[in-house]
């Protein structure tokens, strides 16, 4: 046989050679590549080549050469890492396993596009601790001591005092009002700020209460902001929030923080006035509290009341989301069952 048809006949047994196991790449080195191999045989046969011949025929056999060398160190990788997953306990023919997105708590949802609605409007995001002093929660908000405004939201008490220091007396907060003082106490108007958080209040929990909820406070202080200012921004606020179609009415109100406060309803989501079960056939579903801040509340935050004004506002998360939502019961928002959070996977 020509040494050519050899060559050639080589190539194609290294090509179709397998090897899928120790044994098998132990087999193809000996017969191609061992001292008594395959192309140390062909290079003995190069010794009888006319020598005009033998550099075309070295080439072509320093090639087959290459090629095998090739394919024994491939396999050998292969092969090593196999045994190396079999023994990880890997198959890496198996179908890859899927991991399942989260979804976002459907209050995180409602908070973020609360809070995304005023920053369009220059408004900024504060946070105050939810252990808070007495002076922060109640005094510095108008609430007189022992005044019985403060039962108007049952408090979870951590430390009484001895009644003279407001600062030391310590309780989980009631509400986000809380934060307009300690913005007030360190920054200097113009303010205009939203405080989301979590608050606490001492009541047995059922479907429509719960001892903790979430809040969302809002403060503006400014030279002559006045309640036009307050009524505009809200109706901004309920239309960004519910659509265009939306409207807002306001009714007078009392918190001892604000002066004249007021509450605001938006007209029904579902029915848009017309009246239905879920507006109790009003037309109308009460979404927050507010009213112009009131001059000791600023007095007693650093604020000079006889240049400044300021209106303030407070809404609950839990009820924008039930609004949005149709989640009535109160505490499917905290009992975390992955069935009721999943179904928001969708809606951010
Ligand atoms: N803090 C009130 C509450 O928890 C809500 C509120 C009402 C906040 C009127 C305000 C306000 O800032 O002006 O029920």
């Amino acid at each position: 046989m020509e040494l050519k048809e050899k060559i050639e006949e080589l190539n194609g047994a290294i090509d179709s050679a397998s090897i899928t196991n120790k044994g098998e790449q132990e087999a193809f080195r000996i017969q191609f590549l061992g001292s008594k191999g395959a192309i140390k045989n062909l290079y003995e046969l190069l010794k009888s080549v006319p020598n005009e011949s033998k550099k075309e025929f070295g080439q072509l056999i320093n090639e087959v050469r290459a090629k095998a060398e090739t394919k024994l160190t491939t396999a050998e990788d292969v092969l090593a890492t196999s045994t190396q997953n079999q023994s990880h306990g890997l198959d890496l023919t198996r179908p890859g396993e899927t991991t399942e997105l989260g979804a976002r708590h459907p209050l995180s949802i409602v908070r973020n596009e609360i809070l995304e609605i005023f920053k369009r409007i220059g408004f900024t995001v504060s946070e105050g601790p939810e252990i808070e002093d007495d002076w922060h929660n109640f005094s510095a908000l108008n609430f007189p001591p022992n005044h019985p405004a403060r039962d108007m939201q049952d408090t979870f008490f951590i430390t009484k005092g001895d009644g003279t220091d407001p600062k030391k007396e310590m309780a989980l907060r009631t509400h986000t009002s809380s934060v307009q003082v300690r913005v007030m106490e360190n920054s200097k108007p113009p303010i205009r700020t939203v405080s989301p958080g979590r608050v606490y209040r001492n009541e047995a929990i059922s479907a429509r209460a719960h001892c903790f909820f979430h809040q969302v406070e809002g403060l503006y202080i400014d030279k002559d902001v006045s309640f036009a200012d307050l009524k505009q921004t809200l109706l901004y606020f309920a239309k960004e929030l519910f659509g265009e179609k939306a409207n807002i009415r306001m009714r007078p109100s009392y918190f001892p923080f604000t002066e004249p406060s007021a509450e605001v309803d938006v007209s029904c989501t579902l029915c848009h006035g017309k009246g239905c079960n879920v507006c109790k056939y009003t037309g109308w579903l009460e979404i927050l509290g507010c009213g112009m801040v009131d001059p000791n509340v600023l007095d007693a935050s650093g604020i000079d009341s006889t240049v400044y004004t300021g209106f303030a506002f407070g809404m609950g998360i839990e009820r924008i989301a039930q609004l949005k939502y149709r989640v009535t019961d109160l505490r499917l928002y905290s009992e975390n069952d992955i069935r009721f959070l999943q179904q928001f996977k969708a809606a951010h």
